[in-house]
């Protein structure tokens, strides 16, 4: 009897313990449109996913369960495997300075500098943007910070096409969808004389046959007139190229937390040290609740990664390596 008892009772625990992990999966689905398809989903079974969902969310638990000044959560990439985490990036190493031209750097003059610098919310920059399933990160961080010099020259929104640099640049640095570097990217531009309009040549996040006409005047959004690099690690330099040029184009290292990021200031040990492998754009600096020095960070996933697309990541301490390549364009 008493067995008996031990034994409905376990039954009834499991039975709630299994109910609880499967409405949270369930719920996890809802709220992210996910529908498995064996076809679709390149030969994942729901079960796969289910796993990999259960793994990210035990890491989420744990990190929120302690005293960090981030937070985790769940998104659209909580059911992915690594393998697939890793098409997000984009960034294969910096070249070696002989294959990039000679550039000036940052900075020549000083001035001051207010203790918030934030672009974010600037009519210059384009809403978040999402490089899907491509290693293209390095065209995103490259035409960003042309975008919004080109509008804040002309007074006029400007949108520039990253499908341009994913198809046609050739520079032995960049491989469109398998990963590039930002700065040849721009003398990619200034070599052909331009950087097509968005709306001309639209992102369609696989490498394609070019279709940049350098003639056709129509095409050209804007041009490169120069760029170069901003002293490296230095984070006041890099403060006073943002308040200069704008938005800086950076590569950092990106190690599992990032992908879960959902607010605070980012300041995963993990990450330290490590080669970059990761283009993302620098769009202003302030100071988290009166302690934490960080820099405003825009990402390309969409808007559901993150703080709606951005990030906070804690600054003046090279955390992730994101102060070691930044870089200023300027269009013409
Ligand atoms: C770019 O412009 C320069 C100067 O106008 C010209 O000499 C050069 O041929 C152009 N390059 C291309 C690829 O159109
Ligand atoms: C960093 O940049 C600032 C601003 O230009 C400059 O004053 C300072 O000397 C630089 N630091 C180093 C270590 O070069
Ligand atoms: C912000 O600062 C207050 C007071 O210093 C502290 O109690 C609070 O936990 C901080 N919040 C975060 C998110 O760090």
């Amino acid at each position: 009897m008493k067995l008996l008892l031990v034994f409905l009772v376990s039954l009834f625990v499991i039975g709630i313990f299994c109910e609880d992990k499967a409405s949270s999966w369930n719920e996890y689905k809802r709220l992210h449109n996910k529908d498995y398809n064996e076809k679709l989903d390149a030969g994942k079974q729901e079960n796969v996913r289910k796993a990999i969902f259960f793994q990210r969310d035990a890491k989420i638990k744990v990190h929120n369960s302690r005293k960090f000044s981030f937070r985790l959560g769940h998104n659209e990439f909580s059911d992915r495997t690594d393998k697939e985490l890793a098409v997000l990036l984009g960034i294969k190493s910096p070249p070696s300075p002989k294959l990039q031209k000679s550039m000036t750097v940052f900075p020549k003059r000083q001035t001051r500098l207010p203790d918030i610098l934030n672009y974010r919310h600037s009519y210059c920059l384009p809403p978040i943007k999402r490089q899907g399933s491509c290693g293209s990160c390095w065209a995103f961080t490259a035409i960003t910070p042309l975008e919004f010099d080109r509008c804040r020259k002309k007074r006029s929104y400007s949108i520039l096409s990253e499908q341009q640099l994913v198809d046609c640049d050739t520079n032995s640095t960049n491989y469109g969808c398998q990963g590039g570097w930002y700065v040849t990217a721009w003398s990619y531009i200034q070599a052909v004389n331009g950087s097509a309009t968005g709306f001309c040549y639209p992102y369609e996040g696989t490498r394609n046959t070019c279709k940049f006409c350098p003639e056709c005047k129509s095409m050209v959004g804007a041009k490169v007139s120069s760029f170069g690099y901003v002293q490296s690690k230095n984070a006041t330099a890099m403060q006073l190229a943002l308040q200069e040029y704008g938005p800086l184009a950076t590569a950092m290292a990106v190690v599992g937390s990032f992908y879960y990021y959902t607010d605070g200031v980012y300041d995963d040990e993990a990450c330290d040290n490590l080669p970059v492998n990761h283009g993302v754009v620098i769009v202003g600096y302030g100071r988290f609740n009166d302690t934490i020095d960080h820099w405003v960070v825009r990402n390309t996933w969409g808007t559901t990664w993150g703080d709606q697309g951005y990030i906070l990541i804690q600054r003046g301490v090279n955390k992730c390596s994101i102060e070691t390549y930044p870089a200023f364009v300027v269009s013409l």
